[in-house]
C-alpha cells in the first residue's frame, strides 16, 4: 500500500507557498535578511507547533513569514516545496500564496509574484511539474483591503489563474467579500474559497452561491448539512481536504474520525492536499499515508483521490486527459 502511494501520480490543489517554510528554511533567511526570530534553533522552532485550533496556527505562520523579503527568498521557498513534489511524485500543483502577508511590511506585489513564478517556470523545464498559481485574500482584514490588492494584481493576470479566501473563518464568513470576489469574476479569475473548515456549513452554500467558487477549500463540515452533501455529489463541487491539517488543528480529534473517505463513497470530488506542509508535517505522500492507515481503501479508491483532482483542476481538458491517461496507467500497472 504505501508503495503503491508513494509512486501514485498527485495532483496538489491545497497548499500555501508560505507554509512550505521549513524551520531549516526560516532560519536561513533570518540570517540572510538578518530578521529577528524568538526562536534559537530548527528544533526550538518545530517545539512551538502546538495548535489547538485555526488561529493558534495563524499566529505563528504570519510570524514565520516575516523572514522573507526578497525574490530569491520566495524562489528558495517556492523551489524548496517544488523538489519535495518530486520526491511525492506530485504532476501538477495550484499554489495559494497571500500578498497581503508581504505588501502590509512593505515588500512589493512584484518581489512576491516574480520570485515564486520563477520557481514555478524552472519545475516546468526542470522537474517536469505544472502549476497554477492562486491569489488568496485574507478575511481577517477588510474587504476594502482586498479590493486594493486585486488592483495591484491586475498586471500580472496572466500569471494567475484565480483568487481565493483564507485565514480566520470565524467572524469572517464569505459574504463580507461579495463584491472583491465580483471584480475578481469580472476580470476574468476563477474563484475559491476556505469555507467549512472551522466554520458552518452555511459559509460552504454563500461561497458557493454568492462568491461564486469553483470549488471550496476544506469544506468538511458540509456533513453538518445532509442536503448540501447531496448537492456537493450531484454538482461534482470538488473540496479540497487537507487531512493532517485538520487533526492538527482540531477540526477531527484523530484521524480515524476524519470523514474524507465517507464523503469519497458518497460521490463527492474530495481530494487529498498538504494545507500548510511544513507547519502540519507532512507533505503529499504523507497526507495520503495518514488516511490510508486509518480509513482502509483499495488501489482504486486511492487513485479516484488524484483523477478527482484532475478533474477539479484549472487547466485544459486536453491536459486534463494526459494526466488522467497517466494515473489509469498506473493504476492498470499495479493491478
Ligand atoms: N492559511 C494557511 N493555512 C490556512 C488554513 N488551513 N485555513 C485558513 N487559512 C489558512
Ligand atoms: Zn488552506
Amino acid at each position: 500500500m504505501h508503495s503503491f502511494i508513494q509512486h501514485l501520480p498527485k495532483v496538489e490543489l491545497h497548499l500555501h507557498i508560505e507554509g512550505s517554510l521549513e524551520p531549516e528554511l526560516m532560519f536561513e533567511l533570518a540570517q540572510r535578511n538578518q530578521v529577528e526570530i524568538p526562536f534559537n534553533s530548527p528544533e526550538e522552532v518545530r517545539n512551538a507547533y502546538q495548535f489547538t485550533n485555526l488561529q493558534s496556527f495563524l499566529d505563528i505562520y504570519y510570524q514565520g513569514a516575516n523572514v522573507l523579503l526578497h525574490e530569491q527568498d520566495f524562489f528558495d521557498l517556492t523551489w524548496a516545496y517544488l523538489l519535495r513534489c518530486k520526491q511525492d511524485n506530485v504532476i501538477h500543483t495550484e499554489i495559494f500564496f497571500d500578498p497581503q502577508t508581504h505588501t502590509a511590511r512593505g515588500v512589493a506585489f512584484k518581489t512576491v509574484i516574480e520570485g515564486i513564478t520563477k520557481a514555478l517556470e524552472q519545475a516546468k523545464s526542470e522537474l517536469g511539474i505544472s502549476s497554477q498559481l492562486i491569489m488568496c485574500f485574507l478575511r481577517h482584514l477588510s474587504e476594502e483591503d482586498a479590493i486594493e490588492t486585486l488592483q495591484q494584481a491586475l498586471p500580472y493576470k496572466e500569471k494567475i489563474v484565480g483568487v481565493g479566501l483564507d485565514s480566520s473563518e470565524q467572524g469572517h464568513p464569505p459574504e463580507k467579500f461579495t463584491e472583491v470576489f465580483r471584480q475578481a469574476r469580472e476580470a476574468g479569475f476563477l474563484a475559491v474559497a476556505h469555507a467549512g473548515e472551522e466554520g458552518p456549513a452555511l459559509n460552504i452554500r454563500n461561497a458557493i452561491d454568492i462568491l461564486g467558487v469553483k470549488r471550496v477549500d476544506h469544506g468538511v463540515r458540509c456533513v453538518e448539512d445532509e442536503a448540501l452533501v447531496a448537492e456537493l455529489a450531484e454538482t461534482r463541487m470538488p473540496l479540497t481536504v487537507c487531512p493532517l491539517s485538520n487533526t492538527k488543528l482540531k477540526v477531527f480529534q484523530e484521524m480515524t474520525e476524519h470523514n474524507i473517505v465517507e464523503l469519497l463513497r458518497k460521490g463527492l470530488c474530495v481530494t487529498i492536499n498538504s494545507d500548510d506542509p511544513a507547519y502540519f508535517g507532512g507533505y503529499m505522500t504523507d497526507n495520503f499515508n495518514a488516511v490510508a492507515n486509518a480509513h482502509p481503501m483499495t488501489h482504486a479508491e486511492l487513485a479516484q483521490f488524484t483523477l478527482n483532482a484532475i478533474e477539479a483542476s484549472f487547466i485544459s481538458d486536453a491536459e486534463k486527459q494526459a494526466l488522467a491517461e497517466k494515473v489509469d496507467h498506473y493504476v492498470a500497472s499495479h493491478a
